[in-house]
């Protein structure tokens, strides 16, 4: 069965951004796949976090996950740090990625520049500890969003180049994973600045839409959501950012095409197409926020799923790490 493994930092609330590239896509996996799918705690600490904070998201997280339809038995749902072998794996990656193919890395480009008080090496090396997390797992696919394409270029990059050195053609140390990203909803922009993604960090609190604004919130937001000049509703990224962001809400939220959407709405105004996107939108997350106070108020049962997926992950994770130190010719523990 194949694997596929992916993850989300705990670094803001979760965005509409991160449902439609990747969490509404995670979950009809889990009946083909082989599903990992992770909080990734050691990956936020890369930006000062506060830790009250932190931990209140954690669970906040987890009850999304579960809201969202991942079934944590169908799934292995877990932390990060909870699994050591993260850690010890991204270590030894270290070692065989250049500083020169991190730094070319866009995202630590732009984090650097947003936090320039705090360039730490960890934000650095934030692509070795992703590659560490997905081949852990022996993850055929990786399912995310068009903003992790160079970082799994990356993974591939140095999982290829360790079983060069370490493995042979016939029995290669690591899967070299593929990205799995879709085909609408990968990259989901702002609603004030529609050429930016979405993000769960920014700053402005209407650019994003978070799970868990109540309907009227959204409403508003996409109704103020900044759009283009002149009235025609087309799908032209370059000339028609706010619009063409506006289409693709519509068609990862309800299946249709961007081609039908905009033969339905040109000719009939912005307005008309914000109400259906805002309609679409609350009612795409109506489910997930029904569901979403019940989970979060049992954190007894949150921490069950934690451990019982934290149990399941190590076990694959411990033996892929063996498999690498015996390679190295470390010493069997
Ligand atoms: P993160 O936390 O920034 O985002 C989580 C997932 O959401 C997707 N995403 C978006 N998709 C569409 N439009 C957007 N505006 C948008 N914003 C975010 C991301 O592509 C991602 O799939 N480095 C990762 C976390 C990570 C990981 C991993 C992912 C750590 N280890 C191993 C996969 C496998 C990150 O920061 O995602």
């Amino acid at each position: 069965c194949p694997v596929v493994l992916s993850g989300i930092q705990p670094s803001g609330r979760l965005t509409l951004g991160n449902y439609l590239g990747a969490i509404k896509n995670w979950v009809p996996l889990s009946d083909t796949h082989d599903c990992h799918y992770m909080l990734v705690d050691l990956h936020a600490i890369t930006v000062r976090q506060d830790p009250k904070v932190l931990r209140d998201r954690c669970f906040e997280f987890i009850s999304l996950y579960l809201a969202c339809g991942l079934d944590p038995v169908k799934n292995v749902l877990f932390v990060q740090s909870h699994v050591p072998a993260h850690a010890r794996l991204s270590w030894v990656l270290n070692c065989y990625t250049q500083m020169g193919e991190l730094s070319r890395m866009t995202q630590f480009k732009d984090k650097s520049a947003k936090n320039v008080d705090n360039i730490n090496a960890g934000l650095f090396d934030y692509p070795v500890l992703m590659a560490a997390d997905i081949l852990l797992y022996d993850a055929t696919g990786v399912p995310v969003g068009d903003d992790q394409k160079q970082h799994l270029e990356l993974t591939r990059d140095v999982a290829i180049r360790f079983n060069n050195a370490h493995g042979t053609k016939e029995k290669p140390i690591f899967v070299v994973p593929e990205p799995m990203i879709p085909p609408v909803g990968a990259r989901i922009m702002g609603l004030q600045d529609p050429t930016a993604k979405m993000s769960k960090s920014g700053d402005a609190e209407t650019d994003a839409i978070y799970l868990l604004d109540p309907p009227d919130t959204i409403t508003r937001k996409l109704k103020r959501a900044v759009t283009d000049l002149g009235s025609e509703v087309r799908f032209d990224i370059k000339e028609k950012p706010g619009i063409s962001n506006l289409m693709s809400i519509l068609a990862a939220t309800t299946g249709q095409s961007i081609d039908a959407i905009g033969a339905a709405y040109n000719g009939q105004g912005y307005g008309k197409l914000k109400g259906a996107v805002a309609e679409a939108v609350v009612e795409c997350l109506k489910p997930v926020q029904e569901r979403y106070q019940a989970l979060r108020a049992d954190e007894a049962g949150l921490m069950r799923v934690l451990r019982d997926g934290a149990a399941r992950a190590q076990l694959k994770a411990d033996a892929t790490l063996k498999r690498v130190h015996e390679a190295l010719g470390f010493i069997p523990e």
